[in-house]
């Protein structure tokens, strides 16, 4: 396993529950995820292993000492509160800083500066693609309708913003979709960043703050019922403000996809938001940028759901869906781009409970 061999008591130890063992090309490996180490073990090694789950002493043998001193081994028999099941466990703790603070030194940020410089030197050649277009037949959208988002109060809006369960079969004119679309996923062109000369400027800016810079998320439309536009999938171009027609709708009924969340089915339209994780794999290598990307639609989404509010629509939105047929709907580029939330909006009475509730609630 390595390590150092370190002086074996003859101590009960129980194996840690915050490991697990991955096989790979004919060997084991032995990945702590706590501490972010992995070691590759023999066989002899992994049954040992086994017997350390239930506990044992701590031999003087060479695979006692070497698994001993790996550090995988605990004085207490270790207890599981975790309440999900283990893959849970596995991503947070295993995305978690595994090291203390270090402590704050004025004299080194300069060279903090040169390291990050350096950094996006380093990464900048490989970069991954900006603007995903995907080749379909385009529609160029009107123009945003700025002029009903500014005069919304943002406060208004926040307070007014709530879930809608009940929507009306009728239409939404194209510029209310233009605008949610416009305001949640465009590039932000007219307020341009500074790069300073010499740093590396990637990507571009949204409304939404975005981690790293990297504005992963891309925006596919189900349009369902929206004034002047053909029902359809669309996608997105978020630097052309103009959708690319993906597919027609499929037979099945939206709420197919959404685990039988049938009151979506008379939503106007909605936008099925993916992640690039082309983008986060190229410039964050560790696992611990799946949160970040999750944060990222979680931003988006708010954005959407404020500017659907100040529209005077009502919004919906769900991450409980069937991943692989809506990723094969949208036809994304799998396994780097994923289906990972969904906005929708429609006209309806607001009501944050289905019709179907409210019947049984008003019969109780
Ligand atoms: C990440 C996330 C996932 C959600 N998933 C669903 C969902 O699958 N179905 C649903 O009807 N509502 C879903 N919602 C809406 C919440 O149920 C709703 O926000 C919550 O009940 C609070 O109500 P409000 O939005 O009206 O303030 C989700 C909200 C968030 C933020």
């Amino acid at each position: 396993m390595g390590g150092q061999a370190a002086m074996c008591s003859a101590k009960k130890k129980w194996l840690s529950n915050d490991i697990f063992f991955l096989l790979k090309d004919g060997a084991i490996y032995l990945w702590d995820y706590r501490n972010h180490i992995q070691f590759q073990i023999s066989v002899s090694e992994f049954e040992r292993l086994v017997t350390f789950s239930t506990g044992d002493f701590v031999s003087d043998t060479a695979d006692d000492v070497s698994i001993d001193s790996s550090g995988v081994l605990c004085e207490v028999k270790p207890t599981d509160d975790w309440g999900w099941d283990v893959l849970s466990k596995i991503f947070h703790i295993g995305t978690s800083h595994p090291n203390p603070p270090t402590p704050d030194k004025p004299e080194m940020y300069i060279e903090y500066a040169k390291s990050y410089l350096d950094f996006c030197k380093s990464i900048h050649k490989n970069e991954p693609n900006i603007f995903l277009i995907k080749g379909g037949k385009k529609t160029l959208l009107p123009p945003p309708n700025l002029s009903a988002i500014k005069e919304a109060s943002l406060w208004e809006t926040l307070l007014a913003r709530h879930t809608c369960r009940d929507f009306f079969d009728t239409p939404i004119s194209i510029s209310s979709l233009a605008t949610i679309l416009y305001g949640t996923l465009a590039d932000k062109k007219e307020t341009d960043y500074d790069a300073p000369i010499g740093a590396q400027k990637f990507g571009f800016r949204r409304t939404s703050p975005s981690a790293g810079g990297l504005q992963a998320t891309e925006g596919y439309v189900w349009v369902q019922n929206v004034e002047d536009l053909d029902p359809g999938i669309y996608h997105y171009i978020c630097e052309q403000h103009t959708l690319e027609r993906v597919r027609d709708l499929p037979p099945e009924v939206l709420s197919t996809y959404l685990c039988g969340q049938h009151w979506a089915n008379n939503l106007a339209f909605a936008i099925f938001f993916t992640s690039r994780f082309d983008k986060l794999w190229w410039k964050y290598p560790h696992s611990r940028a799946y949160r970040p990307m999750l944060l990222d639609v979680g931003h988006l989404s708010q954005t959407a759901n404020l500017l659907i509010t100040a529209l005077g629509l009502h919004p919906w939105l769900t991450g409980y869906f069937h991943d692989k047929e809506i990723n094969e709907l949208l036809e994304v580029n799998l396994p780097s781009e994923q289906v990972i939330f969904l906005v929708g909006a429609g006209h309806g009475t607001g009501s944050s409970y289905t019709r179907e509730v409210r019947e049984l609630l008003d019969g109780s």
